[in-house]
């Protein structure tokens, strides 16, 4: 079937949500939107935000977007791109208001106003919450909202393969509905791509399982250049043994970590923010604590240090925090208002994504990136918490807007290359689910987030990295020979499972690459080899670029117009 629409907005989470409520109300029904989303529109990984959402609401009380901004370049080692960061401060607070008049039942203060608590990193606390729920808050209020408009079509559970695009520009997707195994084309004049992170590439993670990089692995295919790839986040607190998320904003509401000899071992670290420093210098210290012994033993070696809030309160924990005392209880019979909680770092955030400026446009005609999947050069080496909510609803703005300007220029819908789309069909339907290897997709899933885990992970040292690179390009080869056993079209999860597993490959690969390449510690890039931040020959972002003759690196300059990089200290 071929299908038409001016716009495609790939991911359905908050970033894409935004946008198609930015795209709806300034078009007037003009506009004719396709959202297209491989699970429920309100499944997507947005809805497991939990702390808050970073922006400036207190001037009066002593916050300001010069502080907002500086503790994001500094919480990002230098590597975020002064004039976005200035950008995205301004922006956020209209979308806390915007929200509140859409109807998102924010947190209030007793005085009634909106209540923010403190994060990581951020020297006021500036993240706005709806308690611990605020990503699925968020998410149901864009799509309440969105509900007002006619001119979009839903897709839910549609799985797209491929983004087309020629001679520089974009023409289309290919995609694969999921309820009936048709696959489809549609044609658009610009393509949002929204589609989130990559955590699945590692085990111990916070992520959904639909989580895969789908967006990233097919940007790179087409020819978009992937940004920074290298530094991933490790967020200090994930739920042993599961990884849930334990969010930043137990810390922030005044929760302790604490070692095994009950130490609240953050004072050697980071004296002056202690458990609310950023988080990669949280998550550094942990690790150390472990090393060193003076973490407890976890079941599968997943030693942890304790979360403890037990000096919190009921009503505090009751008020601010009821979704942790939920899945804690649920998942580890754990109260915590009367015991700590087992955690350690754990993967949740890629820094690096599709190379975007800072309108969010990439350097694909047509083509624009939002939200976790986009690499606009925020948050440099390390995010801090409660900024990716808020660039969630940022870009999704912008590039609504955006995309709006765009489309009044009256681009034509161009043709779609008929090899291409042929191409693309027999690669998935052919070459994918008729291949007669032996190989289970699964089985080369779990290894590739145990390599992940071990070769990439808060430490990192060239030899063990070098490794990881040689056995993922191992796994890549195995995955000629995979084998998918359902032959079947209708709701085909084997298949779509298998060419997230190939998505993931491709990302692991570039990853590992840009890794090596960094030959210093910045943010979430923390190397044993390298240890100390070398501005001199470092301070550029890593671009990395399918080419003809293969993988390709560059890098660029990084935007500093306010701020010149000092030591970073907490
Ligand atoms: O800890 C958290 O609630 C996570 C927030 C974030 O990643 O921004």
């Amino acid at each position: 079937m071929l299908i038409d629409h001016d716009v495609i907005i790939l991911g359905a989470g908050l970033a894409g949500l935004r946008a198609a409520v930015e795209i709806a109300r300034r078009s007037d029904d003009r506009v004719n939107i396709g959202i297209v989303s491989k699970v429920q529109l309100n499944r997507a990984h947005s809805v497991c935000a939990e702390g808050g959402t970073a922006a400036v609401l207190r001037e009066e009380e002593g916050d300001s977007f010069d502080l907002h901004a500086w503790d994001t370049v500094k919480g990002s080692d230098f590597l975020a791109d002064q004039d976005v960061v200035y950008k995205f401060v301004e922006t956020s607070p209209t979308e806390i208001i915007l929200l509140d008049h859409w109807g998102l039942p924010w947190s209030r203060r007793d005085d009634g106003r909106i209540q923010q608590r403190p994060f990581g990193g951020h020297s006021y606390p500036r993240a706005t919450m709806a308690a611990d729920k605020t990503g699925f808050f968020e998410m149901q209020t864009l799509y309440d909202n969105l509900t007002r408009y006619k001119n979009f079509t839903r897709y839910d559970e549609v799985f797209v393969t491929s983004i087309i695009c020629e001679g520089g520009s974009f023409r289309g997707i290919t995609m694969i509905d999921m309820i009936t195994g048709e696959f489809n084309v549609v044609r658009g004049k610009a393509l949002l791509i929204a589609t989130g992170g990559l955590g699945n590439l590692y085990g111990f993670t916070t992520y959904s399982q639909t989580v895969t990089g789908d967006g990233q692995a097919m940007a790179y295919r087409a020819g978009m250049s992937l940004e920074d790839s290298e530094f991933l986040q490790f967020h200090p607190t994930g739920l042993v043994p599961s990884g849930i998320l334990m969010t930043e904003g137990c810390r922030g509401e005044g929760g302790y970590l604490r070692n095994k000899d009950g130490d609240r071992f953050m004072k050697k670290y980071a004296p002056s923010k202690m458990e609310t420093a950023p988080r990669d210098i949280v998550s550094r210290s942990e690790m150390t604590e472990i090393i060193e012994g003076r973490g407890f033993e976890g079941p599968k070696g997943l030693d942890y240090v304790h979360l403890d809030l037990t000096h919190l309160g009921a009503d505090k924990i009751n008020h601010a925090l009821p979704l942790i005392r939920e899945v804690t209880m649920k998942f580890l019979g754990l109260d915590p208002i009367f015991e700590p909680i087992p955690v350690r770092p754990v993967a949740h955030y890629s820094m690096g994504g599709i190379e975007a400026d800072i309108n969010g446009k990439t350097r694909m005609e047509g083509v624009w990136a939002a939200g976790e999947v986009a690499c606009t050069s925020l948050h440099g080496a390390n995010r801090l918490g409660a900024n990716s909510t808020a660039e969630c609803l940022v870009w999704g703005g912008i590039t609504g807007a955006e995309i709006v300007k765009y489309l009044e220029t009256n681009p034509s819908m161009s043709e779609m290359p008929t090899d291409r789309v042929e191409e693309e069909e027999k690669r998935i339907f052919h070459d994918l689910l008729q291949n007669d290897g032996d190989e289970n997709p699964y089985q080369l899933k779990t290894e590739l987030r145990q390599i992940m885990d071990f070769h990439m992970g808060v430490f990192r040292t060239g030899d063990e990295m070098a490794a990881g690179l040689e056995e993922v390009r191992k796994l890549k080869e195995r995955f000629k020979k995979v084998k998918v056993e359902d032959k079947g079209k209708i709701y085909n999860s084997n298949l779509i499972n298998t060419i997230e597993l190939e998505n993931l490959l491709t990302l692991a690969e570039s990853m590992i690459v840009a890794a090596l390449a960094r030959e210093e510690s910045r943010g979430g890039h923390s190397r044993r080899d390298f240890t100390v931040r070398d501005d001199e020959k470092w301070l550029k972002h890593t671009l990395i670029t399918l080419t003809d003759e293969g993988q390709k690196l560059t890098y660029k300059d990084v935007t500093i117009d306010k701020w010149k990089p000092v030591e970073r200290k907490y």
